[in-house]
């Protein structure tokens, strides 16, 4: 198995994790992608000096530690994590940014609180419609500007955890230590880590987080005028074989995970004929909301030769993963079925 994960920039570390560490529902702590913005926290913050500020369109304006939180009732949740540019690099056409394989998502156990319950203990002003999350790490760059988001209160209160854990650890600090938001089923863009400033605001966060990145948009178009990443879209990628692999006459057991952001995926098929003909997968693993699906097909090759593997999610509302990515200026939500084909060579 792979040692280590793909780093495509150090500073700020940007690394993925490679595909045979995907094979597993849970991915290591040790292999979950990083991305980041700005620069990791050089030690972990003495959890006796931090407090997390819960502000703004607020009755009470809390200063929360460490103990208070931990104290408060659990929430444990399988969540799969992807970042809005994964896959990037396998877009027909260029898109900037890092160049993403599929190694930018993985699935974890995280525990923590629900933030409705941090957010009912500040109680909430009536002007108070967006939340927004602030973090420890220092910006890159000239302008200085701090990784700030902002989600709707729906989200916020439906379905967010302030996580401490990442299956059954403390926090890495890579990952956010000592707490980070989880929007459940969305982009890790909207999981702000090293958490320690909450905003309760009337309208979205205001900045360049929220207004020039992290938005789908076409060349010629303003940032600012496309969509929100918010739900990670439905997708499944083959984490068995990898391409260019060299794969011998038999029984080939491909293995692959499927997710759908804050839907439910229902089916996978796979077709080893460019996607002539498709074949249902048996799931294998947990099936819990938020959380990937590992799947697996084993499949009979009895002439050698030079195949295309594909595979389609499919949702519980009947909805099917795209042939196409839809292309956009900073490649976000690549989820195109094409896109993910893996050719491989079969010997005799
Ligand atoms: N939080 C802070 N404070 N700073 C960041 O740069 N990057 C975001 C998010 N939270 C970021 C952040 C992005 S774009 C992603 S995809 C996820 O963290 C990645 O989380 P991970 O590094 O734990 O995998």
């Amino acid at each position: 198995m792979t040692q280590s994960k793909r780093i495509m920039t150090e500073m700020p570390l940007n690394a993925e994790t490679p595909a045979d560490r995907l094979r597993s529902w849970i991915t290591p702590n040790a292999f979950f992608f990083n991305r980041n913005q700005g620069k990791i926290p050089e030690k972990p913050v003495a959890l006796k000096d931090w407090r997390l500020t819960v502000e703004g369109e607020v009755k009470t304006t809390l200063e929360l530690d460490f103990d208070q939180l931990v104290q408060m009732p659990k929430a444990i949740i399988a969540n799969t994590l992807e970042c809005s540019g994964n896959s990037r690099s396998l877009l027909e056409k260029k898109a900037s940014g890092n160049p993403w394989t599929i190694g930018g998502v993985g699935n974890a156990v995280w525990g923590g609180v629900w933030l409705r319950d941090v957010l009912s203990r500040a109680g909430l002003k009536s002007r108070a419609a967006h939340v927004a999350f602030e973090g420890m790490d220092t910006p890159l760059g000239k302008a200085g500007i701090k990784f700030i988001r902002s989600i709707p209160m729906e989200k916020a209160l439906s379905s967010t955890v302030l996580a401490y854990e990442m299956n059954g650890e403390p926090l890495p600090l890579d990952h956010g230590y000592p707490l980070r938001s989880l929007a459940l089923g969305w982009t890790g863009a909207s999981c702000v880590k090293w958490l320690n400033r909450i905003t309760l605001l009337d309208s979205p966060f205001d900045g360049f987080f929220m207004d020039k990145v992290y938005r789908v948009f076409d060349k010629g178009q303003k940032p600012e005028s496309g969509e929100i990443v918010k739900s990670i879209k439905l997708k499944s990628i083959i984490t068995q074989p990898t391409a260019q692999q060299q794969l011998t006459t038999g029984e080939i057991v491909i293995l692959g995970a499927a997710y759908a952001g804050e839907g439910r995926v229902e089916k996978v098929q796979v077709s080893v004929d460019n996607g002539a003909s498709w074949q249902a997968v048996e799931f294998i693993g947990p099936d819990t909301p938020y959380a990937w699906r590992q799947w697996q097909f084993v499949w009979p090759v009895k002439e050698a030769g030079r195949y295309t593997i594909t595979s389609r999610a499919i949702d519980d509302q009947g909805h099917q993963q795209p042939s196409n990515a839809t292309w956009n200026t900073l490649g976000y939500g690549n989820n195109g079925i094409a896109e993910h084909a893996v050719e491989v060579t079969v010997l005799p």
